[in-house]
């Protein structure tokens, strides 16, 4: 399955491929990134991790059209990726993102994350879309608040950093339309 590279006023997401490993596997494992990833992800990071993500999870994935992964890049360095966002038809999990660190709070991952809410709703035709994301990470938890999402649900998860308090956001096609025409919170 072919997926769209996307642009937003700063940024480039294109699919990722193989050749994003290395940079992957320079930025990714930092504490301040994967003590928000799911309990399943190594840390100590291995040194294969980014490749091994990319040819076992990541890319089989895409080929089978369950998910869409994006290399996040800044307009004006096209070369350099800065992180990664991804949807996914996974029940109640469609949406993550991680960024460098060096490039957050800048409003880069709201662009990102208001692009790839477009693609799912308005490419892929789905109706829902919901992301779990712990209640003690603000900034991400703010992202899903501008973007006019709800708390509906709330539940206690293994997280890299070890169980945590779980909210479940969601927002639907119509209360995404709806919000494209409203000012932001
Ligand atoms: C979450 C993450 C992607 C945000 O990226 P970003 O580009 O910095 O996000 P943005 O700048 O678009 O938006 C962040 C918002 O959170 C706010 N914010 C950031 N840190 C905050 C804090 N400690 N307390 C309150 N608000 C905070 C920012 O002010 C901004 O809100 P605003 O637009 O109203 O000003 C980035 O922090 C990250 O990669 N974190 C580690 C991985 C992660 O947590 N992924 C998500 C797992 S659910």
């Amino acid at each position: 399955m072919t997926i769209a590279p996307l642009a937003t006023a700063r940024l480039h997401l294109l699919p990722l491929t193989l050749d994003d490993a290395p940079a992957i596997q320079r930025i990714f494992p930092k504490w301040e990134i994967l003590r928000w990833m799911g309990g399943s992800i190594p840390w100590p990071y291995p040194a294969n991790g980014a490749k091994s993500f990319l040819k076992g999870i990541a890319l089989p994935a895409m080929a089978r059209g369950e998910a869409w992964h994006w290399s996040i890049r800044p307009k004006s360095d096209i070369d350099r990726l800065i992180g990664i966002i991804s949807l996914g038809d996974i029940p109640d999990d469609n949406r993550g993102f991680w960024l460098s660190p060096d490039w957050q709070g800048q409003g880069l991952m709201t662009e990102a994350s208001d692009a790839v809410t477009a693609y799912w709703f308005e490419t892929l035709g789905r109706t829902h879309l919901r992301v779990p994301k712990a209640a003690n990470n603000p900034a991400s938890r703010r992202i899903s608040e501008r973007q006019g999402m709800r708390v509906i649900d709330r539940f206690r998860k293994t997280l890299v950093s070890g169980e945590q308090d779980m909210e479940l956001w969601e927002i639907t096609r119509d209360e995404w339309r709806v919000s494209q025409h409203a000012p932001r919170a």
